[in-house]
């Protein structure tokens, strides 16, 4: 069976064609009377639309199979593209044949055609791809990955891959998953008593990467420029729409680049990203401008055309303090932002996407540069509107003795890093990077509200099924 794609029979074909479609029923209409006909329409993923096939009475099937067809059912249609008589599509397929390919059995296939919650479809992550928000979530995801890799490529940025079961914690928060082949029920002991993680898998302590930073600068300050593109994992209890236990991030870094060139980088992509979504789903972010946030379009429009606005963390704290609003959580300079902080600034000062520049030290990670004034660091958090924190990053610290100094006031063991503190032994530069929130950034291209619905399958506090 050669298939054509129903996004190239409805862009493309003219009337007359001949070809073969392949999908699952969405609907059914039987017409009865004296010239029974059946309107199915088909969705096969390649697009938002279906395309609506009429199967005449003439199928040698048509009793026996044709107008006992509901949704779900997967089948395959032969016939003729034919300018369609209905409104809402230009053509439809008449068929010559139409194979059933796999039954549904309509009392029980829990995706019909109708609203459904996102709650309830969260229940029915393997079966909603096939309704209509979760295959635009899914093709805008596709075009945001494919634009991201096309970004760097086109800079000569090299993608690698670094690991995904480390022994370091990027972050130093201690949100890391254990990844262990000890028996739980049998864990071997030490004289004193700990568990002895001599005897594990990897003769040591070894967890999820939170990040895959620090492997990336060791590439940066080899290739020049570089990006990771891989999943990370952070084992926080926040229950929120913008946090998952599992997600994706995009990490460039460049050598011989401060924070300025840091912050252009992300500026720029953003950017690239946003155009790619609306030039290359025109269809799906019409779908998302009806259903899920009237605003998408115009704002993604917007902030692929005007310059984000930057200042600094303590700028931002004075307009904060400044607001007269009463906030949840209170202002405080070397205080981490809420959520709230975050959106004041992008939605209501200057609505459009901000970026924050050096951080008070004592909230940011160990690896960010300190700046002279000994309090703050070079650290760059990107924050758009709704969703608040996009982009976080910083240029590093390349100075021996101060990464030193910072990794004790951390309480990390110097010596378990001695290949990262070797970029600082061996020809050290000046280097920066950024990490971007894949499902973020899909979050804030569609307009979808809940994280856990722009990725197949949602892994957060008390919940892994599938
Ligand atoms: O700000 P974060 O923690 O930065 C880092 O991990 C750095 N090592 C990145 C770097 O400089 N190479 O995370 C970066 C971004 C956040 O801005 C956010 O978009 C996303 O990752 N992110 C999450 N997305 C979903 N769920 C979570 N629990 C997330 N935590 C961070
Ligand atoms: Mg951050």
């Amino acid at each position: 069976m050669k298939r054509t794609l129903i996004k190239d029979a409805l862009a493309a074909m003219p009337v007359g064609t001949e070809l073969t479609v392949a999908g699952w029923v969405r609907t059914v209409r039987n017409h009865k009377g004296t010239h029974p006909l059946s309107f199915v329409n088909l969705n096969d993923g390649s697009c938002l639309a279906t395309l609506q096939v009429v199967a005449p009475a003439a199928l040698e099937n048509f009793v026996s199979e044709v107008q006992r067809l509901s949704a779900g059912c997967s089948v395959a249609a032969t016939g003729r593209l034919v300018a369609s008589q209905g409104k809402g599509q230009a053509v439809e397929l008449l068929a010559s044949r139409l194979r059933v390919v796999g039954w549904a059995d309509a009392e029980t296939y829990p995706v019909q055609q109708k609203h459904h919650t996102f709650e309830f479809l969260r229940a029915q992550a393997h079966l909603r791809p096939r309704t209509n928000t979760f295959g635009a979530v899914t093709r805008v995801r596709n075009a945001i990955s494919f634009a991201i890799h096309e970004f760097f490529q086109q800079r000569g940025f090299v993608y690698v891959n670094t690991p995904i079961i480390t022994a370091s914690d990027c972050e130093g928060a201690g949100q890391m998953f254990r990844v262990s082949t000890l028996d739980p029920a049998k864990l071997p002991r030490t004289p004193e008593g700990n568990v002895n993680f001599a005897e594990d898998f990897f003769g040591r302590q070894t967890y999820l990467t939170v990040s895959g930073q620090l492997e990336g600068e060791t590439y940066a300050c080899a290739l020049g420029n570089v990006y990771t593109f891989g999943p990370t994992f952070r084992a926080e209890n926040s229950n929120t729409p913008r946090h998952l236990a599992e997600f994706w991030m995009i990490e460039p870094e460049m050598a011989f680049c401060d924070l300025a060139g840091d912050a252009d980088l992300a500026e720029e992509f953003l950017k690239h990203i946003f155009t790619a979504v609306l030039t290359r789903c025109r269809e799906d972010m019409a779908f998302f401008a009806e259903h899920i946030d009237k605003t998408v379009i115009d704002t993604l429009t917007h902030i692929a055309a005007s310059p984000f606005e930057r200042l600094s963390y303590t700028q931002a704290i004075d307009i904060l303090t400044r607001s007269g609003k009463s906030w949840e959580y209170p202002i405080a300079w070397g205080g981490d932002l809420q959520t709230e902080h975050e959106r004041y600034l992008t939605e209501e000062v200057f609505n459009k996407p901000v970026i924050l520049t050096d951080y008070p030290a004592q909230i940011k990670p160990f690896y960010m540069r300190s700046n002279d004034d000994g309090k703050t660091v070079a650290a760059m958090d990107v924050l758009v509107p709704k969703i608040g924190e996009i982009i976080g990053g910083s240029q590093r610290e390349e100075r021996l003795d101060v990464l030193v100094e910072k990794m004790k006031n951390s309480h990390l063991r110097p010596e378990d890093y001695w290949w990262y503190l070797d970029l600082r032994r061996y020809g050290t530069v000046e280097h920066a990077g950024f990490g971007l929130g894949l499902e973020r950034t899909v979050q804030f291209a569609t307009g979808m509200a809940n994280i856990r619905d722009v990725i197949p399958y949602p892994r957060t506090p008390g919940s892994a099924e599938f």
